[in-house]
């Protein structure tokens, strides 16, 4: 199967961490986010694991919440000893509500609003990771205000393209990420915050782009980052002692893709670290990896059952599915690919393609296209897989759909870690 903990039992269904997925259409209802929290715990753990098999100087992979927020998955990240990515207040306030421990937090974000850069000196997040000069100042001033002191790295664009789709490609020079190393503007940045009263300037942060399956640029930006970090201190004498480089990894959505391990990526990142910082004799930093997609989506599918098929001929043929881009709007926003299976027709052939559509009245809502499938019929399960990242982090209440519930599953036991929202739920705010 595409991704761990997938298999097929003895009636032809789709099973996931152990539980039948039609059973668990059946007890929860469509559509149902399904989450194997073996699989998250695992990609955690893998990451730790090279770090300390790879890396000498020792390292944090803080999970990118972005990719999959809710209370359970900052408790999972912070009992594999893993810190978080945070990018705005909402996700900051679950993270702590977990008990994921504040120091272990990295706030990210290129417009940080003062109420949300208070709230995080207040908690005590370990680095606020400062996007541009205009907040470098604005952070000084609030800190002294406070009488508190923001440690923080610099977040840095080393002008890399990763070559993956340029919405989501954020390394390169045209971005509105972070401080331009080729003109000055990261050095210049870095001499501020050493002078300012208020920061303590710890390292730098880098995140190159989502979904990249090549080694090279990582290990490309992570000698970037060194070099910078050495001229730093060069310029101004002052050797920092954290590299934060981002996620990015790429995951499996379709046989297409071909991730390489993690191993593979901290080996060849290490043994170029350790060579350039040789070089300039400059010591190894403490380095951060902020993994999102590859955390969560590997670990989640969403289940569907199938209203209306629609066959037009010499055209192409429609299954309509209960959800949609409301839980799922990463085909109608950047194409992307996905694997979709018939979970209660697992053994059967694929005679059909299909294009799946959503329920939204918008023609765009769709699921996929030319997906091959086993004869579909109203009342099937269709299961999409790989959708555990930015799936429920990206959902919305168009046409007023209630959001799905997510189920944990592991082990052959389920249970929900979010609800489903219900109708009062979508008018709670409405006066
Ligand atoms: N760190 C920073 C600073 C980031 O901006 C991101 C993702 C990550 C870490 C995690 O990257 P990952 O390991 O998940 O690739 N909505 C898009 C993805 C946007 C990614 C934004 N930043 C999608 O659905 O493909």
């Amino acid at each position: 199967m595409l991704t761990d903990g997938l298999n097929i039992n003895e009636k032809g269904h789709l099973t996931i961490g152990g539980c039948d997925t039609v059973e668990l259409a059946e007890t929860y209802g469509t559509p149902l986010y399904v989450m194997n929290e073996e699989v998250i715990r695992q990609a955690l753990r893998a990451y730790v694991q090279s770090m300390e098999t790879y890396y000498p100087q020792g390292g944090r992979v803080a999970y990118a919440s972005k990719a999959c927020c809710f209370l359970e998955m900052y408790r999972i990240a912070a009992q594999e000893g893993c810190g978080a990515d945070v990018v705005s207040g909402g996700e900051l306030y679950t993270a702590l509500r977990a008990g994921m421990p504040a120091e272990r937090l990295y706030f990210h974000g290129n417009n940080k609003p003062e109420g949300e850069l208070r709230m995080a000196l207040e908690a005590g997040v370990g680095r606020i990771v400062v996007d541009n000069p205009a907040e470098l100042r604005r952070l000084s001033s609030i800190a002294q205000d406070m009488g508190s002191t923001a440690a923080i790295l610099l977040r840095v664009t080393p002008g890399i393209d990763a070559h993956t789709h340029q919405f989501i490609r954020t390394g390169q020079i045209d971005s509105k990420f972070g401080l331009t190393l080729e003109n000055g503007e990261a050095l210049a940045a870095a001499r501020e915050a050493l002078s300012l009263p208020g920061i303590d300037l710890k390292g730098f942060h880098c995140h190159i782009g989502s979904q990249i399956f090549d080694v090279d640029p990582f290990a490309h930006a992570a000698d970037v980052m060194l070099r910078f970090m050495a001229r730093v201190r060069g310029e101004t004498g002052a050797t920092l002692t954290e590299l934060n480089l981002g996620g990015g990894f790429g995951i499996r959505y379709t046989d297409r893709d071909q991730p390489k391990p993690f191993g593979a990526y901290m080996k060849q990142v290490s043994a170029v670290m350790s060579q350039t910082a040789a070089e300039l004799d400059f010591p190894l930093p403490f380095i951060i990896l902020e993994p999102g997609r590859s955390v969560a989506a590997p670990a989640g599918i969403t289940l569907y059952t199938v209203g209306a098929v629609k066959s037009i001929p010499g055209v192409r043929e429609y299954v309509s599915v209960d959800g949609g881009m409301g839980d799922n709007p990463r085909y109608a926003l950047y194409k992307a690919a996905y694997t979709v299976v018939a979970a209660n027709r697992m053994r059967e052939p694929n005679t059909r393609v299909m294009t799946i559509s959503g329920r939204c009245c918008e023609s765009g809502d769709l699921i996929q296209e030319n997906v091959p499938l086993p004869d579909c019929e109203h009342g099937d399960i269709l299961a999409v897989l790989g959708t555990g990242a930015y799936n429920y982090s990206m959902s919305s209440n168009y046409n007023r759909l209630p959001r799905p519930a997510v189920v944990m599953v592991m082990d052959g036991t389920s249970r929900v870690v979010v609800k489903g929202e219900t109708y009062e739920d979508l008018i709670r705010n409405d006066v």
